[in-house]
């Protein structure tokens, strides 16, 4: 698209131009055509006056038998002299009583109509004429009547020019004015549109001064007042929030995960230096193996475990497409049970499954085998010994609902909006006594939100913790 179509200030300009020039034309017409109309009522008038004044000059001889004569000396010359009138006066009788010197032979200008009145025009050396017939025109001189019925048909014609060229004129006068009256419309249209967009203007410019060192958007105080740009300011402000805390959490994970593997990092490197620094005994070396090995294989759980986060994110984000197939919700959370058998029995927890409906879902079995491994080691590390952990497989008429509940501490009110955190521990000493890094509930969350789930956590400290995800169920 080019830059033509894109700009609003030209859009809104053609529109308001477009629509001025049209009204301006509009009224210029109607000026024109009723002026037209107004000069046309003048010139009729005038003819119709001109034409009686001619019939004023029919009088009666002054003879015994008196009969009706044309006094030409008095007709008024014409007004135009390259385009003298044209007239012609007959009686009753159909005699012809006088007639102009230019009156074209053969022109009978109202042929068929009998002795009707009205108007009529003719070309006379390429001039348009109009012209007036007036009949039973009754004769003014009453001295010598004969006979009171004489009456008189009157025919009169004048060139049309000045009334053409009249009209023009008006016309172009209108014309003249509207295209003023647009310049001087059109002026004010271009700086008004100006006036109304310098807001945005202004928060473009505010805008571009964002960066991930500054995310204060300083709205200009007219971007937050103008009503169609309130809606817009308003959710730049929310984005950037957002964005400054993704950005912040970014942040906090990359040093929280270089934090992480700094220490066992260290360690392994002390303990390899200590080995190296002098020759050992075999069962040193076997002991500080061990110990590096211990480093190397937590190393590897939290690089493992920032993965799938990633992948995670990485999904729900739509970066990354897979296709799911249906799979039994059941045996994915029996095999995750399995697997932590030996750390429940080791302190004693007894984990029970009940099943209160058996869910179909689309799903990849290790995620949600994932999921329910970290919500299942978090309830059996942080109950207490010889306690009870169900797991509850049940749905409602969308969604597939598996909780976890244990009889274990609970969490405080004030942890609880930070637990799906990363690298968040509600308590860090007893949780680096259980070896976590804080990372389990967040994979979940980033899971079951990537499938377009929930996880709710219902709690009471003493008394224990419920952990419920819900997973839509397959179409
Ligand atoms: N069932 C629970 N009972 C009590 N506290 C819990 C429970 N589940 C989670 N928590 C608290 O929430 C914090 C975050 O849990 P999360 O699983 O994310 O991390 P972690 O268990 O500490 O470490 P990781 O899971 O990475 O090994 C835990 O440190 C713990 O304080
Ligand atoms: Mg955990």
């Amino acid at each position: 698209m080019n830059k033509r179509n894109t700009s609003i200030r030209r859009r809104l300009l053609i529109g308001v131009l477009v629509t001025q020039a049209l009204l301006t034309l509009g009224l210029a017409l109607i000026a024109v055509l009723l002026t037209q109309r107004q000069l046309r009522i003048s010139f009729d008038a005038a003819l119709h006056g001109r034409a009686m004044s001619i019939s004023a000059l029919v009088r009666y001889s002054e003879e015994t038998k008196p009969t009706l004569e044309f006094d030409k000396e008095m007709v008024p010359p014409p007004l135009e002299r390259k385009h003298p009138d044209l007239y012609r006066v007959i009686d009753s009788n159909g005699r012809l009583l006088a007639s102009s010197s230019n009156w074209p032979a053969g022109l009978d200008p109202v042929p068929g109509r009998g002795r009707a009145a009205g108007h009529w025009e003719t070309k006379l050396n390429g001039e348009l004429y109009r012209g007036i017939r007036l009949v039973n025109v009754p004769v003014l001189d009453r001295e010598g009547a004969q006979n009171a019925n004489d009456s008189l048909t009157v025919l009169y014609a004048a060139s049309t020019v000045e009334l053409q060229e009249a009209i023009w004129r008006a016309g172009a006068l209108f014309v003249a004015a509207s295209i003023l009256l647009l310049g001087c419309a059109a002026a004010v249209a271009v700086w008004s549109i100006r006036r109304g967009l310098a807001p945005l203007a202004q928060l473009a410019t505010s805008a571009s001064q964002v960066s991930p060192s500054n995310w204060e958007l300083r709205a200009p105080p007219e971007s937050v007042d103008t009503e169609e740009l309130a809606p817009l300011t308003h959710a730049m402000t929310t984005m950037l929030a957002k964005l400054e805390q993704a950005f912040t959490s970014q942040r906090e994970f990359l040093a929280d995960a270089a934090h992480e593997l700094k220490t066992p990092v260290a360690i392994l490197k002390s303990t390899l230096q200590s080995l190296a620094q002098r020759p050992r005994k075999e069962e040193e070396y076997r002991e500080g193996i061990e110990a590096a090995l211990e480093d190397t294989t937590r190393m590897e759980k939290l690089v493992h475990s920032m993965l799938r986060l990633a992948r995670a994110e990485q999904w729900a984000s739509g970066s990354l497409r897979r296709d799911l197939e249906e799979i039994d919700l059941i045996s994915t959370c029996e095999i995750s049970i399995a697997n932590l058998r030996p750390v429940a029995d080791a302190r004693g927890i007894q984990v029970q499954l009940c099943r209160e409906a058996e869910p179909k879902l689309s799903a990849d079995a290790a995620d949600l085998e994932l999921v329910w491994g970290n919500l299942l080691d978090n309830a059996i590390r942080y109950s207490p010994a010889e306690s009870t952990v169900r797991m509850t497989i049940g749905r409602t008429s969308q969604w597939a609902e598996v909780a976890v509940s244990d009889k274990g501490p609970g969490i405080p009110g004030d942890q609880l909006e930070r637990i799906f955190d990363r690298f968040h521990r509600a308590d860090s000493s007893r949780a680096r006594s259980t070896g976590g890094y804080g990372l389990g509930l967040a994979i979940a969350k980033a899971i079951v939100e990537a499938y377009g789930g929930s996880i709710t956590v219902e709690t009471s400290v003493g008394n224990g913790t419920t952990m419920t995800v819900r997973l839509p169920l397959s179409a």
